[in-house]
């Protein structure tokens, strides 16, 4: 287990920061913050109980039913259908700087074991952001990705010889039981339709002690981009599509799961505000697609009138939520 962040509580989370916590705010009491001009630093804040306090704390909301039975709960979202919607321009809406890479590669490496290799899987792997820097750094990585369009252009990336993607979804995964020793899923979670299966399914494939990093967003602690609040109830909306934080803690935690960490990773920026605003131009975010025609027209005119106040401002850094489970 790394140990060099470990538990360690930080300041307000900084550029390329990563900010690993033993507690959390019960559900509810999640931050809210003013959406903020396009050339402020907006930081993030969680803080709270210790780590063995978060199973109890939950314990009294379970999405498990009255009868005990897990069900599936969550956000509200339009499901994306990537074979015809944004992979055309998803690597390119949504690279990632090498530096940015590296940051998250070492707040995964915080939160893993130390030995190596560890075998991993990517689930909903999409266009391969991740997958090679995975491979590169921890071991083998199967990347599990539904989307034909999406592998296809993941095989077009740089490759790594420890990558391969094969088709599956998180409720459905072709690989064998107690295979993995993490998976990662990348904004990925909140796609799954059926999470339920999909908490079987990874209980299934990982080893004993195996680590789920779950880089998600949650309706009670969620990031706030800076952008965001230029769109109509933008904040709202986009927490919809996400659910709390207590209800994915008690479906992994009822079916013998335990909660390893949860924290936060600051992004370095990825440029400037203008270069941020073209690229959201391109819609790359399940975000837009809930939005209606008015409401995109009204967000992205007030955005480019924010922007165009000071274009080459670095665009705004903001902390995103990473909880780490491990399987008992
Ligand atoms: C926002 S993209 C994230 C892709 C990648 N993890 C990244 O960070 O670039 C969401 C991905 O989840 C995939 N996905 C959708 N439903 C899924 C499911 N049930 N199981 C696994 N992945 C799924 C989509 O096809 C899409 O590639």
């Amino acid at each position: 287990m790394a140990t060099g962040l470990k538990w360690r509580l930080a300041a307000a989370p900084t550029a390329g920061s990563t900010r690993i916590e033993t507690g959390l705010r019960p559900a509810g009491s999640g931050h809210r913050e003013a959406s903020r001009p396009c050339s402020s630093v907006h930081t993030g804040t969680l803080c709270g109980e210790a780590t063995t306090n978060i199973v109890t704390m939950y314990r009294s909301d379970t999405s498990g039913g009255t009868d005990g039975r897990l069900v599936n709960t969550g956000g509200a979202m339009r499901s994306i259908d990537y074979d015809t919607e944004q992979h055309q321009d998803y690597a390119r809406g949504r690279a990632l700087t090498q530096q940015q890479l590296q940051v998250w590669i070492s707040a995964f490496a915080e939160v893993l074991p130390e030995r190596r290799p560890l075998v991993g899987l990517d689930v909903g792997s999409g266009t391969g952001r991740f997958t090679p820097a995975l491979a590169g750094a921890f071991g083998p990585v199967t990347g599990v990705e539904p989307s034909v369009r999406m592998r296809e252009i993941a095989q077009t990336q740089p490759q790594h010889p420890g990558v391969r993607y094969l088709a599956g979804t998180a409720e459905d995964m072709p690989v064998p039981s107690d295979s993995a020793d993490y998976a990662l899923m990348f904004l990925s979670w909140h796609h799954v339709q059926d999470k339920v299966r999909a908490a079987q399914e990874l209980t299934r494939v990982l080893r004993p002690g195996g680590r789920l990093l779950l880089r998600a967003n949650f309706s009670d602690h969620h990031p706030r981009p800076w952008w965001l609040g230029h769109f109509p109830r933008g904040y709202e909306v986009d927490a919809s599509l996400f659910q709390p934080l207590h209800e994915v803690i008690e479906m992994f935690t009822s079916i013998g799961w335990r909660v390893a960490s949860f924290g936060t990773v600051t992004e370095p920026s990825s440029g400037t505000c203008g270069d941020m605003l073209e690229r959201l131009r391109l819609r790359t975010l399940s975000f837009f697609a809930q939005l209606s025609p008015d409401d995109l027209e009204v967000g992205f005119r007030r955005l480019e009138q924010a922007v165009a106040a000071d274009p080459d401002a670095p665009s705004p850094v903001f902390a995103e939520p990473l909880l780490t489970l491990e399987l008992r």
